[in-house]
């Protein structure tokens, strides 16, 4: 008996579904038959604008396209990493990095590998020198060659599309669904339905069997993929599934959002996200050719949203009155299970993290990549639903507790939110990240041994955030290991390996900043061919 999936039915037309759309078309080809539904009356959320490096390797190369292919038609710009301004300094928002102790109040989380010397991170050279006195260069100018890229705001490609080293991107959201759905109904037949879903019909042991529409259609499917956003209408709705809360990890719940015209010739374009601190949240900048997208990330019991949308209006010359403001309201956690009997949640039906690290896009490219790992059949083994549900289950804790380090680790506490978000709740997993930071050692180590690691979906998949990553934002914070890493102690070149690793990142800077174009030159090349 054949038992193979021939239907799938994806609802939900935003990022989510056309990724999924497009994923599964390439994925499949034509041995299942593939309708995605949207409700031309409920918009996408809108959002979702920056990204991470795996981006490219494990999901447009997977479909066949080069940055060449969708860059331009989703006006995308380039992110070497983020700019965190005002962590450490109390004040109301403000776009400009105050000075604390002479100097700026920002540190940069890069996105590059960072040099190693006998498989020891350069970080713990640096850490040794400053706890001896013998260097006072903060650690991001220090060991990445990348962050001269971000002062002199150059491209991370020369412009003959040869990258310098790892990065991720910028784009408009609505743009990329919209070219998804044009590639994946072109290239895989994908069925595209406007139509609002109104019924869920269901056999006796809860399985779905078809979806009924506004027009009185009804679409029948061996599986159902659940895109509907926070509404989660098959897999919290229909399915019942508990969402899981995490609330008390992480405080934010709410945004306002906007899009801000930006004079590219006068200022060029910032290849990096900056992330400033407020009083009660923080703030993106996500700068594209000609406009940045910005929205304050808050949380709804420490701000009312009047006030947050007035401080975010007054941080870059708005009228509240006049600007098109998006307002968001957002849930953070994920579902108890992602996957149950024949529904998979995929996007914001499934987990959300508010978006410091611009995660929600990597989570959707996650579960797509273990969702053909643990294909079903019709009988929908229980043992591959749950072996996928525990790796969405570690790739969301593995972020939160990412996420939730910014917070803590950020010095400010001149007000009651960043007060408060020094006495949540921390994971025992996150609690043995920061004792082995503090005893010296590397964090999450295996990943960070090359810029390749990006495109290894396996690794990707359970430890996106590697040891570099939790150096940056510790290090950038102020909070540094109580002692160096004590073997160190017994390696008598460490000056003299540090000062040659050093030298080398010195080097480069000048090189690549010297010869890389400008950011803006890169893009207007590509966006107008
Ligand atoms: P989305 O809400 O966009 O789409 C839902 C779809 O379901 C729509 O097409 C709608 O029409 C459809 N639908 C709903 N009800 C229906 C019905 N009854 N019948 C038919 N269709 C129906 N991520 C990231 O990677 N980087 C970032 O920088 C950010 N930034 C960010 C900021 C903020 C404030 C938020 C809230 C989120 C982010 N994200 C993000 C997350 C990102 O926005 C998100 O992961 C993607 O946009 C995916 O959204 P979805 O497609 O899941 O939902």
């Amino acid at each position: 008996m054949d038992h193979r999936i021939r239907k799938i039915v994806v609802l939900g037309g935003g990022t989510a579904g056309w990724m999924t759309a497009s994923y599964l078309g390439k994925w499949l080809g034509n041995t299942v038959s593939l309708t995605l539904i949207e409700s031309p009356s409920v918009p996408r959320i809108g959002v979702g604008e920056a990204t991470i490096p795996n981006l490219q390797p494990l999901f447009f190369d997977f479909l066949g396209l080069k940055e060449k292919d969708w860059m331009p038609q989703c006006n995308a710009s380039f992110k070497i990493g983020i700019d965190f301004i005002n962590w450490k300094s109390g004040g109301p928002g403000q776009a400009q990095a105050r000075t604390v102790d002479g100097r700026r109040d920002s540190f940069y989380h890069v996105f590059a590998p960072l040099p190693e010397h006998q498989g020891v991170p350069m970080f713990q050279y640096w850490d040794y020198l400053r706890h001896h006195g013998l260097t006072e260069k903060p650690f991001d100018a220090a060991c990445f060659w990348e962050s001269s890229l971000l002062d002199s705001r150059k491209s991370p490609c020369w412009l003959d599309g040869r990258p310098s080293t790892a990065y991720a991107w910028h784009f408009d959201a609505h743009l990329v669904a919209d070219f998804l759905r044009r590639f994946s109904t072109k290239e895989f037949g994908v069925r595209h339905v406007e139509d609002e879903m109104t019924g869920v019909e269901q056999d006796g042991r809860g399985y779905v069997t078809a979806l009924r529409t506004a027009s009185g259609n009804r679409y029948e499917a061996d599986l159902f993929i659940d895109c509907s956003g926070f509404r989660g209408l098959l897999i919290n709705k229909a399915m019942a599934e508990p969402f899981i809360d995490m609330n008390d990890y992480l405080l934010c719940d709410s945004a306002v959002a906007t899009a801000v015209p930006h004079d590219d010739d006068a200022q060029g374009v910032e290849p990096y996200t900056s992330a400033i601190a407020m009083e009660s949240g923080w703030t993106w900048k996500i700068p594209m050719l000609g406009r940045f997208g910005t929205g304050y990330v808050f949380s709804s019991r420490f701000v009312e949203r009047d006030r947050a949308t007035r401080d975010l209006c007054r941080m870059w010359n708005l009228d509240p009155d006049r600007a098109e403001l998006n307002q968001i309201t957002f849930r953070v956690g994920r579902n108890r299970r992602a996957w149950v009997r024949n529904v998979v949640g995929v996007g914001l039906a499934s987990c959300f993290l508010e978006p410091l690290e611009s995660s929600g896009i990597y989570f959707i490219t996650t579960a797509l990549h273990h969702l053909v790992r643990h294909f079903p059949d019709k009988r929908f083994n229980e043992t591959l639903i749950s072996q996928y549900n525990r790796e969405i289950e570690f790739m969301f804790e593995e972020s939160r507790d990412f996420i939730q380090l910014h917070f803590l680790a950020a010095p400010r506490d001149d007000t009651e939110f960043w007060r408060a978000n020094k006495n949540l709740r921390l994971s025992p997993q996150l609690e043995q990240k920061i004792a082995m930071y503090r005893a010296g050692l590397p964090v999450n180590q295996p990943i960070d041994s090359g810029a390749g690691s990006y495109s290894d979906a396996m690794v990707n998949s359970r430890l996106c955030f590697p040891n570099s990553s939790y150096c940056c934002i510790l290090a950038g914070s102020g909070v540094y290991p109580d002692a160096p890493l004590p073997s160190l102690a017994h390696q008598d070149d460490v000056v003299a390996a540090y000062e040659q690793m050093f030298a080398t990142v010195e080097r480069k800077q000048q090189e690549l900043a010297g010869t890389l174009p400008a950011t803006v030159e890169y893009l207007r090349a590509i966006h107008t061919k």
